[in-house]
């Protein structure tokens, strides 16, 4: 099948202008003004932009998490994001303690293949370097997964400590692999965890008020200094706090690879949610938690600078109704997470280049170019070009929608709540092309289960 998109207003990480795309099995084979080319699909974009479809390299689907599961799976959860403009997702493969990462990416494989709407990386969540462990890492590469992300948090859990992070960075470091780290000081958080149920603070906010943004600051200073030592590069995921991003900041003003994302809900959510009437602050429950509202304005000047990358989700939502409640006389039961995957490209267009904060060039690098360089995808995703995969979004800029739960055109996420509801966003997704294939056509979904391929990504590229 030949598509033909006309007259649309091509946006990529560093061009603007107008042509008309021709794809060909599957990837951009012509861009040119006027093309008279006949093709079995012909879109019209005038009027709209059209952009790389959207990478968001951070996500948790049919995962198992706090006693519980995600409750998007590969199936709903890709279907969301198509809806949203975004055409790749790296999620997480899990490693259990005394098992192989090898096992866990075998059943993280059986858990997608055949199920998504959109292409699809794992990163391998590694928890156990015992052993001859390490050296699956260069199998896993092999096998496209060139990324790995350990935890200073949630110890008993996913937490390793500084030598078993300092020897997977070190291999890391010679294999060309790249670290993501969730950096937030687990040891001392359980502390606070400790003092605050002694005292009998049990409710949502204290989720928050045990996880400061000191301890997120120290962990990132901690982990950037153990990679400078193993000479790895390493990218802090879901940065949340203008303190942890200073820690980037002079980092990378020493000339250190140290890189971060943010997500949505640092940069539009804040702390006063948790003091939402009853368990309603339980849907914002997550690590780390939300901040002081003023940490936002950093956080896009971190994004406007270059100190964050990209602007990933990390979506990971429990239904409110039986999930979260898990926690309900206990805020350490509540599962951690939020849903946001479908929602990320227009509330950072609203936010980002509606309200004049990045300009559109900086929109398409945050929300694709960047992570597709950064996780081994660049220049087959994250771009328009001749050659690349024809992974397209044809996006108005003037509609307005309301983002609810109860809004067709803004919610598909398998979960009972939007965390940004009510949010009204100029800028919306309206056609979304996926390796030449239309899966969402005004804003319906056309697709199939099983369109999206799994992707073998290349090496940290160096950057
Ligand atoms: O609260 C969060 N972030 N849940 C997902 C797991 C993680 O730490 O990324
Ligand atoms: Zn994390
Ligand atoms: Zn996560």
């Amino acid at each position: 099948m030949s598509l033909l998109i006309k007259n649309g207003r091509i946006i990529t990480a560093v061009d603007d202008y107008e042509a008309d795309i021709f794809v060909e099995r599957e990837i951009v084979s012509v861009i040119g003004r006027d093309l008279q080319t006949t093709a079995d699909r012909v879109v019209d974009a005038k009027g709209r932009y059209v952009f790389p479809g959207g990478i968001d390299p951070h996500t948790h689907l049919d995962m198992p998490f706090g006693g519980t599961v995600s409750a998007d799976d590969f199936e709903t959860g890709t279907r969301a994001a198509a809806h949203g403009g975004t055409t790749t997702i790296i999620d997480f493969a899990i490693q259990t303690r005394g098992h192989s990462t090898l096992e866990a990416l075998d059943t993280w494989h059986k858990k997608a293949e055949g199920k998504t709407a959109i292409d699809y990386g794992f990163h391998m969540i590694v928890t156990d370097v015992a052993g001859g462990r390490l050296g699956e890492m260069r199998t896993l590469a092999g096998e496209g997964v060139t990324s790995y992300k350990l935890f200073t948090a949630y110890p008993g859990v996913l937490y390793v400590d500084d030598g078993a992070l300092f020897r997977v960075m070190r291999k890391a470091g010679e294999d060309g692999a790249l670290i993501c780290m969730h950096a937030e000081n687990g040891i001392v958080i359980d502390e606070l965890i400790k003092r605050a149920l002694d005292a009998g603070k049990t409710e949502p906010k204290w989720h928050a008020l045990t996880r400061p943004t000191r301890m997120e600051a120290e962990a990132v200073h901690r982990v950037i200094a153990i990679a400078e030592q193993a000479q790895a590069p390493v990218y802090i995921v879901h940065l949340s706090s203008s303190d942890a991003l200073e820690q980037v900041t002079r980092a990378r003003d020493r000339g250190v690879r140290a890189f971060a994302e943010t997500c949505p809900q640092y940069l539009f959510l804040d702390h006063s949610y948790y003091e939402q009437e009853g368990f309603e602050g339980a849907k914002y429950v997550m690590s780390p938690p939300l901040r002081e509202k003023w940490n936002q304005e950093a956080l896009w000047r971190g994004l406007r600078s270059g100190a964050l990358q990209a602007i990933s989700t990390d979506h990971c939502p429990f239904r409110f109704k039986d999930q979260k409640t898990l926690g309900i006389d206990d805020f350490t039961k509540i599962p951690n997470g939020c849903p946001g995957l479908e929602n990320r490209m227009s509330l950072v267009y609203h936010g980002g280049v509606g309200q004049g904060r990045i300009s559109l060039n900086k929109f398409v690098d945050l929300t694709s170019t960047a992570a597709a360089k950064m996780f081994g995808l660049f220049p087959s995703k994250g771009t328009i070009a001749v050659g690349s995969d024809a992974d397209l979004v044809i996006f108005n800029p003037n509609r307005r929608e309301t983002i609810s739960i109860n809004n067709p055109f803004t919610h598909h996420m398998n979960v009972d709540y939007n965390a940004y509801e009510g949010f009204e966003v100029e800028g919306i997704s309206e056609t979304v092309v996926s390796r030449g294939k239309i899966v969402i056509r005004d804003c319906e979904y056309v697709g199939s289960k099983g369109d999206g391929q799994f992707l073998k990504r290349g090496l940290f590229p160096g950057l």
